[in-house]
């Protein structure tokens, strides 16, 4: 089997931070959405990969390199624009050929592995799996049909009215069927080549496709409340480790981690929290449910669930939360001590203030 790990897109509701880097960056207790992806492919045994990538390619290739970090060896595919999943499969035929493969969307999170799932599928190996979970409100999701054996009747991508609570999550399992089905649909309204629209045309066609239950945790990190409650439950799981610098006037409660070369001083760190190499922290309050990436400086501050990436400061905030702190970024007092608030915030930010 090999796996196709799609790393394109627009990101559009994940600004401003996809108007800077790809969203499948975004750290999650300091590893991007991305290499959780990989680890859970290579636990599979899969370790030929191909990854989908658009214009921020120098960015994502820079992070999976090669893939020999991973145990895998990873084959770039470049996608002009984003025209789709099932656009995306077909861009890697050559490289996929005629074998199975997993389908894995590059900023979904499955933190329990999908080691089950993919031995449903190679145990009884249907022409194509979806994977789904039971949603709350599925309009937003694309939507199975499943008959009282586990197959799918009919597959439909956001509907109005759904006939299901069985959203699709963003893994799939297929043989070399879907690149008929792919050759043979037309862009949908949205102008993309819908996967769901390729798995729809296999079930009219008579072939085999099954539906896989995921009962373990999924997250769809596209929007930045979903990468913070992700975030929050993957902290619920830190083992604490204290590997750097932390002065005998700070209290660390809880589980927290503090990498070498990070300083905590005059500080109470309430965990779970992590804190990244070569960051500081001083005369502050931080956690629970905080992630601090690396060379951050964050000084009287009081901070919770919140994540603050690579290079970031924030000075003087007493009440910081549900935040998400983009790289080098900078927040705090103004240098000329005036009562106003000053900012300078790209486009689709997002700034609340306390009233
Ligand atoms: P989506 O989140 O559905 O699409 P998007 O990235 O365009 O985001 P938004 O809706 O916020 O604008 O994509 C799911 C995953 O698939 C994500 O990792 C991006 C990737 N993708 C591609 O690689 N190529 C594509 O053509 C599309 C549509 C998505």
């Amino acid at each position: 089997m090999k796996a196709l790990v799609l790393s394109g897109g627009a990101g559009t509701r994940l600004r401003p931070f996809s108007y800077s880097m790809p969203k499948q960056l975004i750290p999650i207790v300091n590893k991007p959405v991305l290499e959780y992806a990989l680890e859970n492919i290579v636990a599979l045994g899969v370790t030929e990969i191909a990854v989908i990538v658009g214009d921020w390619a120098p960015q994502i290739a820079e992070v999976l390199g090669d893939g020999s970090r991973f145990g895998a060896r990873i084959t770039y595919v470049h996608q002009e624009r984003p025209l789709g999943l099932a656009h995306c499969v077909a861009l890697a035929r050559p490289f996929l050929g005629d074998d199975d493969f997993v389908m894995y969307l590059g900023d979904n999170m499955l933190p329990q592995g999908i080691g089950g799932i993919a031995e449903q599928f190679r145990t009884r190996r249907p022409d194509a799996q979806v994977v789904v979970s039971k949603v709350p409100d599925p309009r937003a999701f694309g939507v199975a049909e499943l008959a009282p054996d586990g197959s799918v009747m009919a597959l439909t991508e956001k509907p109005q009215q759904p006939r299901s609570d069985l959203a699709l999550i963003g893994v799939y399992f297929f043989t070399a069927a879907i690149h008929r089905a792919v050759a043979a649909i037309d862009p949908s309204a949205r102008g993309e080549l819908e996967i769901t629209d390729a798995i729809q045309w296999l079930v009219s066609h008579g072939f085999d496709v099954r539906a896989g239950e995921y009962d373990g945790y999924w997250k769809d990190t596209g929007q930045a409340d979903d990468v913070l409650e992700c975030n929050r439950r993957l902290l619920g799981e830190l083992t604490a480790r204290i590997d750097g610098e932390v002065d005998g006037t700070s209290e660390i409660i809880g589980p927290v981690v503090i990498e070498a070369g990070a300083r905590v001083l005059r500080s109470r760190i309430v965990g779970p929290v992590v804190i990244g190499a070569g960051s500081v922290v001083e005369d502050s309050r931080i956690g629970p449910d905080v992630s601090i990436a690396d060379d951050c400086v964050l000084r009287a501050t009081q901070l919770a669930d919140s994540i603050v990436m690579t290079g970031a400061s924030i000075t003087q905030v007493p009440g910081l939360h549900g935040s998400l702190i983009g790289r080098s970024a900078s927040v705090g007092p103004s240098d000329h001590a005036q009562a106003h608030h000053r900012l300078v915030v790209g486009d689709h930010t997002r700034v609340e203030v306390a009233a």
